[in-house]
């Protein structure tokens, strides 16, 4: 099977899990991309998404499906993203597609969140995908010295400016033994708006596809 095809696959398999009457958060990127595909054929019955891009939401559009400012809703019932890498603890690298910022509100306004992903995503230690860090603007050359200061080698991502009119920073040479503190961390310094590090609010459970069919993951009790 091609790796798009694992993505449909799991896009697929999320719909399971949508209900009648649900506030639907969408994430963003190409397996999301199924999902809302498949999202489309319950559009009667959620209440409606919240959408976590630009991007998703123009497709949402497109599928008529109901779109619900993130403003006016009390919570987020369901969340449905994908995964740069998740870890065995369901602790994520998010942002390669430069929405982390909306999808980590998404993801903290959600009683449920389930990552969505193929075989490629999963690791044992985070850190071989390169941690996106959204910053503001005049931040990017003070940011980028703080990370330095962490051990990692940050690269600015060129010729990209978030939907909240930011920059990202990819930061490589990460080994992430200790994701909840490097979250923390970075989320200190002055002038990073998000860190693409989804460990302090992890998934609750990942669906991964593999060509033998779709695994539900859960969490390994401490
Ligand atoms: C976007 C994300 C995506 O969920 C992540 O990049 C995975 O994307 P894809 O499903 O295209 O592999 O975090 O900011």
């Amino acid at each position: 099977m091609t790796q798009d095809e694992l993505k449909k696959m799991v896009g697929w398999a999320a719909v399971e899990y949508i209900k009648p009457d649900m506030v639907v958060g969408v994430g963003t990127g190409s397996t999301v991309a199924h999902f809302i595909d498949s999202l489309a054929t319950q559009k009667h019955l959620i209440k409606g998404a919240v959408s976590s891009s630009v991007a998703s939401t123009d497709k949402l559009t497109a599928l008529a499906i109901p779109i619900l400012d993130s403003n006016e809703v009390d919570g987020v019932d369901i969340y449905i993203d994908g995964a740069d890498e998740f870890n065995p603890d369901l602790m994520m690298i998010k942002g390669g597609g430069a929405a982390l910022t909306r999808e980590k509100v998404i993801a903290a306004m959600a009683k449920q969140f389930i990552a969505i992903a193929d075989k490629s995503k999963q690791v044992d230690i985070l850190g071989a995908f390169p941690l996106p860090v959204e910053v503001i603007p005049m931040a990017r050359a003070y940011v980028a010295r703080e990370l330095v200061k962490l051990g990692g080698l940050p690269e600015y991502r060129q010729n990209v400016v978030t939907d909240n009119g930011n920059v990202i920073l990819d930061v490589h040479n990460l080994k992430i033994l200790d994701p909840i503190e490097l979250e923390n961390k970075i989320n200190a310094i002055a002038g990073v708006v998000t860190v693409g590090l989804f460990a302090i609010r992890a998934a609750d459970i990942v669906l991964l596809a593999t060509p033998t069919g779709v695994e539900k993951l859960t969490a390994k009790k401490p």
